[in-house]
C-alpha cells in the first residue's frame, strides 16, 4: 500500500496486511492537530480502498494513548463548516471504515483519545490506561458520535458519567462496562494488540470485511444523525463566554472559573 506523505507525529508502518498508526508527539502527550487528522484519515481511507490491508491498527506512546484534541488549536480551523474540520473528516473516516481496527490504548486516553475507540473493533488497554471526556469542563459537548454510541456501550448511567460528569474510568472500570476488550500488563498490551491484528490479518479477508460491514451496518444512520447533532452542538459552545474561559485557563495554567459567564 502507498502510505504517503509522512508527518513525523504519525509513524506508519505496513507489515503483513497489518497497517500500523502510532500517534507520535509525547512532548504534547499525543495531542492531535489539524495536519495530524488529516494524515490519520488519508491512511484509512487508502487502507479501504486496497485489498492489501487486512487491519489497522492504531496506538500512541506506551505511557499516552493521547490527550485529545490540542486545545490550542480549538477554533483556529478556518473551516466554513463542520464537514471540512479535520477532525470531523477523520471522525468520520473511523466510523465507516470497513477495515477491521484494533486499537492499544495505555496513559491518559482524553476526549478524542477515548471516543475514537468507540469505531475501532478490538481494543486492548494497558493497566495504568485513564479514560476520559471532559468536554463539559472545557465548555464544549460531545464528538464522534459518542452521545449515541456510549450510552449504547456502557448504558446510560455510565456514559453520563463520562460525558456529564467527565469522570475518568481507569482501565478496569473500562473493561467492565465493555469499553476495552481487555486489560494487559502495561508492558505487554502493545506486543498483544499487534498479536491480535496479525491473527485477523490472516483470516480470510472478504469475509473479515462483509462481517464488519454488517456488524457496523445498523449503527451508521444513528451515527450520521448523532455527528449532525453533535456537530451543531459544538459549533454553538464554541461561541460561547464559558469556552473562551475554559480554554484561556487551559492556556494559563489555571482552574477556569465560570462563575461570572
Ligand atoms: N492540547 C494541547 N496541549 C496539551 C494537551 C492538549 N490536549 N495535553 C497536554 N498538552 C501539553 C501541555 O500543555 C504540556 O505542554 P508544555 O510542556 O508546553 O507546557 C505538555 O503537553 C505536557 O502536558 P502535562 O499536562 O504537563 O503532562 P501531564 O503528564 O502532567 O498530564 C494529561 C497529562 C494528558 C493528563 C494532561 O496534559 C491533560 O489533562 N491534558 C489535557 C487533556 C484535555 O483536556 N484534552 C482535550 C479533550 S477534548
Amino acid at each position: 500500500m502507498h502510505t504517503g506523505t509522512d508527518i513525523e507525529e504519525i509513524a506508519v508502518e505496513f507489515e503483513a496486511g497489518v497497517l500500523q498508526i502510532r500517534i507520535n508527539r509525547p512532548h504534547k502527550k499525543n495531542a492531535l492537530h489539524g495536519p495530524m487528522y488529516t494524515r490519520m484519515a488519508d491512511l484509512l481511507e487508502e487502507a479501504g480502498r486496497t485489498q492489501e490491508v487486512r487491519v489497522i491498527y492504531i496506538t500512541g506512546s506506551p505511557d499516552c494513548f493521547s490527550s485529545g484534541n490540542d486545545v490550542s488549536t480549538f477554533g483556529a480551523d478556518d473551516a466554513t463548516s463542520a464537514d471540512e474540520l479535520p477532525a470531523v473528516r477523520f471522525l468520520r473516516t473511523i466510523a465507516h471504515s470497513e477495515v477491521p481496527i484494533v486499537a492499544a490504548v495505555n496513559g491518559p486516553a482524553i476526549g478524542v483519545g477515548t471516543t475514537m475507540l468507540m469505531h475501532c473493533d478490538v481494543v486492548i488497554a494497558g493497566e495504568d490506561a485513564v479514560f476520559q471526556t471532559p468536554f463539559v469542563d472545557l465548555g464544549v459537548s460531545p464528538e464522534a458520535a459518542s452521545s449515541f454510541l456510549m450510552p449504547l456501550r456502557l448504558g446510560y448511567l455510565r456514559a453520563a458519567e463520562m460525558l456529564l460528569q467527565g469522570e475518568a474510568f481507569d482501565a478496569q472500570k473500562a473493561s467492565d462496562c465493555g469499553l476495552v476488550n481487555r486489560v494487559c500488563d502495561s508492558a505487554d498490551y502493545q506486543r498483544e494488540a499487534l498479536a491480535t491484528a496479525q491473527r485477523l490479518a490472516a483470516a480470510p479477508p472478504t469475509s473479515l470485511r462483509a462481517t464488519k460491514r454488517v456488524l457496523r451496518a445498523p449503527l451508521i444512520p444513528g451515527i450520521e444523525e448523532a455527528m449532525g447533532r453533535e456537530n451543531a452542538e459544538f459549533a454553538r459552545c464554541m461561541e460561547s463566554p464559558e469556552f473562551a474561559e475554559a480554554i484561556t485557563a487551559f492556556m494559563e495554567r489555571r482552574p477556569a472559573d465560570f462563575g461570572n459567564c
